[in-house]
């Protein structure tokens, strides 16, 4: 059974004192918390002082980048053999921020999902359209080719216990979240895209949705579409109280999970 899952991305954001006080918190409010998982990814050089300060089994650490080789003559480059000497769960590749400002194509970033695959790590991949896509109606063209490029050279089986987050470009950072409902169509899409190839793992695979999710009423909209799985979460991870109310949401929009509500303080 897929489950659900909040990854909050701290991109270039964070201290060593943010690090500590911000884990260290998030543990306590989260004492014993079961109905998901939640990582954290904050940027490489705190990911070790992160893990130090993690206590509860279902707070993960997610990286927010990986390098295609696991050693060698690669300066300033991290490998997925290091992340996961350090307890690293998740790996986030493809994020439009690096695709756009490190220029990564589609067969860069399947070099870095079977890297992470071959390594043990799961890979979070980030697909998504610009806003000229979306207006000239190509979102399923962009996502499917962003996921053919791991079909193409990995086959399906990569995709099992793997992530796909949806995070359409035009909505990151921009305050603007796209609607619950076309966001639902997206993730139906892509996972009736890897039914075609096999069933189980695409009813297993979690897609998650990220762009401008900031408190905890849109998170709800987001988590009662069946497609959607959990959230990246961008801005809002930095604010602890905005954080932990995103991760309410999930107990909000299932009866099932409102007897755990009561371990949310
Ligand atoms: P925001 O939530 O800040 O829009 O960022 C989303 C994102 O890029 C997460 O990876």
């Amino acid at each position: 059974m897929r489950h659900r899952l909040i990854i909050g991305n701290w991109k270039l954001n964070g201290n060593k004192n943010i690090t500590k006080n911000f884990i260290k918190s998030l543990c306590t409010e989260l004492s014993n918390i079961s109905f998901c998982d939640i990582a954290i990814a904050p940027p490489a050089v705190y990911l070790y002082l992160a893990k130090q300060e993690i206590s509860n089994i279902n707070i993960s650490l997610s990286a927010q980048n990986v390098d295609i080789n696991l050693c060698g003559a690669f300066t300033g480059e991290t490998s997925a053999d290091m992340l996961k000497d350090i307890g690293v769960k998740y790996v986030i590749i493809g994020h439009s921020e690096r695709r756009t400002y490190h220029k990564e194509t589609n067969d860069f970033v399947a070099k870095k999902f079977q890297v992470l695959k071959q390594s043990g790590l799961i890979p979070v991949l980030c697909i998504g359209e610009t806003q000229e896509e979306n207006e000239a109606g190509k979102t399923e063209e962009v996502c499917s080719n962003q996921i053919d490029a791991i079909l193409k050279t990995q086959g399906i089986l990569a995709f099992q216990k793997s992530v796909i987050a949806y995070e359409p470009i035009w909505s990151i950072g921009t305050g603007k979240s796209a609607n619950p409902i076309q966001v639902q169509k997206v993730h139906n899409f892509i996972r009736n895209y890897l039914k075609k190839q096999d069933t189980t793992i695409a009813e297993q695979i979690i897609i998650q949705y990220g762009g401008s999710v900031n408190d905890e009423k849109k998170a709800t909209e987001f988590f009662m579409q069946p497609d959607i799985d959990g959230i990246l979460v961008g801005g809002a991870s930095l604010k602890l109280n905005v954080f932990i109310s995103i991760i309410r949401a999930i107990a909000t929009t299932n009866k099932n999970l409102k007897s755990e509500l009561n371990i949310i303080k």
